[in-house]
């Protein structure tokens, strides 16, 4: 069995969201009570990835570092490089290529927020794939296909072919922002050709393992809440969503520090270590009841 790492694309300048992201990364705009790296950090954590790399542009690399530090706080070892153009999504693999090594790899894109029960059997079959040498992506259904990857499919969930941003598209069915890949992407990406528009196109990776019938589909059904974060109107209804899921549940959603306890990835005294930072904030507070054994 293949060892795993981690990759959140986290690049790009968020120029949709300006003025928001003039002075910050899109990726660390709240959304409700935490950064919105947390919520795809979160999915890597829940698929017992410990080896991460975050990529991002130049100038935003050390908040990120701020925030996390080398990862160890977390039980985490997280890596940084800098996307310097905005190449492509597919480019992740070449810059990531030493840190991948001879791994399989997760990429995750730093907008993209999955939230449900179920997430994690999900996450479960797709490592089982790359056991059998199938790599994976994960559809859900939208009301705008159009600005997204859009797949033609048939009653057995076999893709025909992925569509990216298309103008007419043949089904409600897109491509998610998460992608598990047997280890052979970072060939595929380097002798990939940029698209039109400049870029390594991920679609243009995922069709070239759909015509080698080495791509799996998993459809998330509605109990995994999948939420696109690119515009003021569904950054906004985010928050409002996590807040009022908190507040109903009692329990965080996306809260790595919790995670990074219940998976034994840090310890009591650690968990502690970062309370103590955290104490004068609810969700420190949260993570004091945790050590409490209250919640
Ligand atoms: C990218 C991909 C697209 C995918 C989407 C998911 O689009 O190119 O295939 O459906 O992420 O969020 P972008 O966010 O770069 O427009």
């Amino acid at each position: 069995m293949k060892k795993i790492k981690g990759i959140i694309l986290a690049g790009g300048y968020g120029t949709r969201l300006f003025p928001l992201t003039i002075g910050t990364s899109k990726q660390l705009l709240p959304v409700y009570d935490k950064p919105m790296i947390y919520y795809p950090l979160s999915v890597l954590m829940q698929a017992g990835i410990r080896d991460i790399l975050i990529i991002t542009n130049g100038e935003h690399m050390s908040s990120f570092q701020n925030l996390f530090g080398d990862g160890s706080s977390l039980g985490l070892s997280i890596n940084y490089e800098i996307q310097e153009q905005p190449n492509g999504i597919a480019e992740s693999f070449i810059i990531g290529s030493k840190f991948i090594g001879n791994d399989n790899v997760i990429l995750i894109l730093g907008d993209n927020i999955f939230y449900g029960q179920k997430l994690k059997s999900y996450l479960e079959k797709a490592k089982n794939n790359l056991n059998d040498g199938l790599s994976t992506v994960f559809g859900v259904k939208v009301k705008k296909p159009e600005n997204f990857g859009v797949i033609e499919y048939d009653k057995f969930n076999n893709i025909s072919k992925i569509y990216e941003k298309p103008t007419k598209p043949k089904s409600d069915l897109i491509v998610s922002g998460l992608y598990f890949y047997t280890n052979d992407v970072i060939k595929k990406a380097k002798v990939l050709k940029p698209s039109k528009r400049g870029e390594k196109e991920i679609t243009d990776i995922n069709n070239i393992y759909l015509s080698k019938k080495k791509l799996k589909l998993i459809i998330l059904s509605e109990q995994i809440s999948w939420i696109d974060t690119g515009t003021y109107g569904s950054l906004i209804n985010a928050s409002k969503y996590f807040e009022k899921l908190e507040d109903t549940s009692g329990k965080k959603s996306s809260c790595i520090e919790q995670i990074a306890y219940e998976m034994g990835y840090i310890n009591k005294s650690k968990l502690k270590k970062i309370v103590e930072k955290m104490k004068h904030s609810d969700y420190g507070k949260y993570l004091e009841r945790i050590i409490k054994n209250d919640i």
